[in-house]
Formats: C-alpha cells, sequence, structure tokens
C-alpha cells in the first residue's frame, strides 16, 4: 500500500524501511508537516503516516477526505493532535501505537529525576571548564522521600516500579486502579494529598480537556516548598507560565520538562542559526534548576523498531479490512 509520511526524519526513513521487510508497501517520506500548506500532497493516497506534532484538525481532515485520505497512521501513542469528531464524520480511520516502549519514558523520566536532583547535566559541564567546586551541585537521597505519580497507565506504573526499587514512598493518582502499583506497595490517593506530601511528582496522563493545565498555579500552590516537576507527558498539561512565576518564587525547586505546551513550533527541528522568539521557552531555559528536552522520551532503537512495525500492521490490517486492533475512536 501506498503510504505518505509527514514530518519524516532519517532515522524514520530507515526503521520503517527496515520494517517493510518484503517491500509490500510503497513508502513516499516528506519532510515537511501535514499543515494546510502540505496537505496537497496527499492527493490519491489512501493512507497517510504522521507524528505527535502533525495538524490533524478539523480543517485538515476535510481536505484529507476530499483528496481520497481512508486512514492516518499515527505513529505515535497520543492522539491529542487529531480531531476524532471530523474524522469520523468524514469516514476516515485512526490507528496508533498504543505502546512501543514504555520503558523508553519511564526510564527517561527517571533518568531526568536523577539528573535533576544531583545536577549531574551542570557538573558535566563544569568538569569539562576545569571548575571542580561542588558549591551549588547539594541534591538528596531519594530514598525515603516521597513521590507522586500522576497517571499510573503503561509508562506511570514502570515509572512507580522504578521509583520503589529506590525506596520511594510513592503515592498515586488515576482514576482506575491499577493493582499492579498497589502490590508494589504504592498508594492511591486524591490529588490535592498528592501535592501536599510528594517531593517530586511526575505527570503520565494523556492530554485531554481534563487533564489540560491540571498543573496550574492553585495545584502548585498545593505543593511542598521547593517540589520537583516532572513532566514527560503532554506540555499542555502543565501550566508553563504558571510553572515560571513558581520558579521565580522557588515553590518549585527543580523542573524537567521533555514536553512543552507550543512544542509544535519548536521541537524536532534544528533552530539553532535562528532567533526563537518563543519568550516563554526562552525564559524556561534560564532557569539553572531546570532540565529541558525537546520530547525525546521515546527516542530508543527499541521504541523505533516498535513504531515501525505496529505502524505496519496496522495498515495491513488496513488494507485486509481486518479489525483495526488499535483503532481510535470517539469514546
Ligand atoms: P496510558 O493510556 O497507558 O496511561 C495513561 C493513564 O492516565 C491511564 O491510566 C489513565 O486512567 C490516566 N489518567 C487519565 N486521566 C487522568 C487524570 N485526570 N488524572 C490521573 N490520571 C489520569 O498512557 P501511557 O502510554 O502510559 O502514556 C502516558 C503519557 O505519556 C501520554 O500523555 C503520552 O502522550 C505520553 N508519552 C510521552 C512520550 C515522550 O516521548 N515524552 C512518548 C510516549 C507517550
Amino acid at each position: 500500500m501506498k503510504v505518505v509520511f509527514f514530518n519524516s526524519k532519517e532515522y524514520d526513513r530507515k526503521y520503517f524501511n527496515s520494517a517493510n521487510i518484503d517491500g509490500h508497501h510503497e513508502f513516499v517520506f516528506l519532510e515537511p508537516k501535514l499543515s494546510l500548506d502540505t496537505v496537497c500532497l496527499t492527493q490519491g493516497a489512501k493512507v497517510i503516516c504522521v507524528f505527535v506534532n502533525d495538524n490533524v484538525d478539523a480543517e485538515i481532515i476535510s481536505r484529507l477526505a476530499i483528496n481520497g485520505v481512508k486512514l492516518i497512521a499515527l505513529r505515535c501513542a497520543g492522539f491529542n493532535n487529531v480531531d476524532l469528531n471530523a474524522a469520523s464524520e468524514h469516514g476516515i480511520r485512526i490507528v496508533r501505537v498504543p505502546a512501543y516502549s514504555p520503558n523508553a519514558v519511564a526510564e527517561y523520566t527517571v533518568g531526568l529525576m536523577l539528573a535533576l536532583n544531583r545536577k549531574i547535566h551542570r557538573a558535566y559541564c563544569r568538569v569539562r571548564e576545569g571548575n571542580f567546586a561542588l558549591n551549588g551541585l547539594l541534591g538528596f537521597d531519594m530514598a525515603g522521600k516521597t513521590a507522586g505519580v500522576i497517571g499510573t497507565g503503561q509508562i506511570g506504573a514502570l515509572v512507580v516500579r522504578t521509583l520503589c526499587a529506590l525506596d520511594m514512598n510513592v503515592l498515586m493518582s488515576d482514576p482506575i486502579i491499577n493493582e499492579g502499583c498497589v502490590e508494589l506497595g504504592a498508594r492511591y490517593v486524591d490529588i490535592n494529598t498528592l501535592f501536599a506530601e510528594s517531593d517530586i511528582i511526575s505527570l503520565h496522563c494523556p492530554l485531554t480537556p481534563e487533564t489540560h493545565h491540571i498543573i496550574d498555579a492553585a495545584a502548585i500552590d498545593k505543593m511542598k516548598q521547593g517540589v520537583m516537576l516532572i513532566n514527560t507527558s503532554r506540555g499542555a498539561v502543565v501550566d508553563t507560565t504558571a510553572v515560571i512565576a513558581s520558579l521565580k518564587t522557588g515553590q518549585i525547586g527543580m523542573l524537567g520538562l521533555d514536553v512543552y505546551e507550543q512544542e509544535e513550533d519548536l521541537f524536532f527541528e534544528d533552530h539553532s542559526y535562528e532567533v526563537i522568539t518563543d519568550d516563554v521557552f526562552e525564559r524556561l531555559l534560564t532557569f539553572p534548576n531546570a532540565l529541558i528536552t525537546a520530547h525525546q522520551g521515546f527516542f530508543t532503537a527499541d521504541a523505533l523498531s516498535n513504531i515501525a512495525a505496529t505502524t505496519l500492521d496496522n495498515i495491513l490490517q488496513f488494507e485486509n479490512d481486518s479489525l483495526l486492533d488499535n483503532e481510535v475512536s470517539i469514546r
């Protein structure tokens, strides 16, 4: 089947070509994102493949439908960038990769916590400059401290498991109970208790209307002074302006972000020769106690192999008119 890829990078080409062992599918790898300007490139394509920051809103979907697109294959887990109602209206089906490597994101999340706490990213630069002083690098033992995990699905549960292994007390918040986490000794509490008692708070819920800005000024006020906040889920789960205000007062003591509300204008591209005009993002970069990365939690060789294999299976199921195991539809 012919598949038009948007937003494709060298690593997408490599892993998708490897997964297409028998050459069954024909790939057209396009570098631009899917947008109103590029949607014309889908003319005659039945299947397109997009990533987290491609715009798949109602207007784009209506143009995709006119061009004959019948399937949008997301090569990611999250689908908050897709207007599902519009897709359903136009008879376009959506598939995704629900779990390509929860371990990749969970390990990265704990890596951010460890690096931030012990200032490993700052120490690395210092030592290279011949500065071997320890001032400013003071951390705390994570063993015995309390971590709050919001969202205990596939990734959150693995983070819980790792933090329990580090001898942390783990509090959790999720409308769905994960018994495996409870068996590890972690406890479900109401979200305000989690805010009040946690030394580290890590976000692993999807972006939905309910979770949009779940971390806002009011939530931050309920947290411990100097709390560490980690977000590897979706940028808009956090109100960035409120986070900046509380970094200034010290209410948030350490911040680790792998996702950002307006990341679609920045992440996954090299902007190092340009002036970045997003003042909110630039302000975040000025804090010595903030560690920001550009949505790389998923980025392991294992995850890329799994993404390619599952996406091609999803497309094959569509081609064969089979049940779509990983279809996303309106609840
Ligand atoms: P999942 O669907 O397995 O788990 C999400 C959990 O959040 C579910 O248990 C759900 O009940 C819970 N949840 C929903 N609303 C909630 C609320 N209001 N409060 C607390 N919990 C709530 O999802 P998965 O695979 O664990 O992914 C988690 C997040 O990680 C998603 O936002 C996803 O987009 C993001 N992600 C980030 C990546 C990165 O590279 N940084 C890569 C892959 C996923």
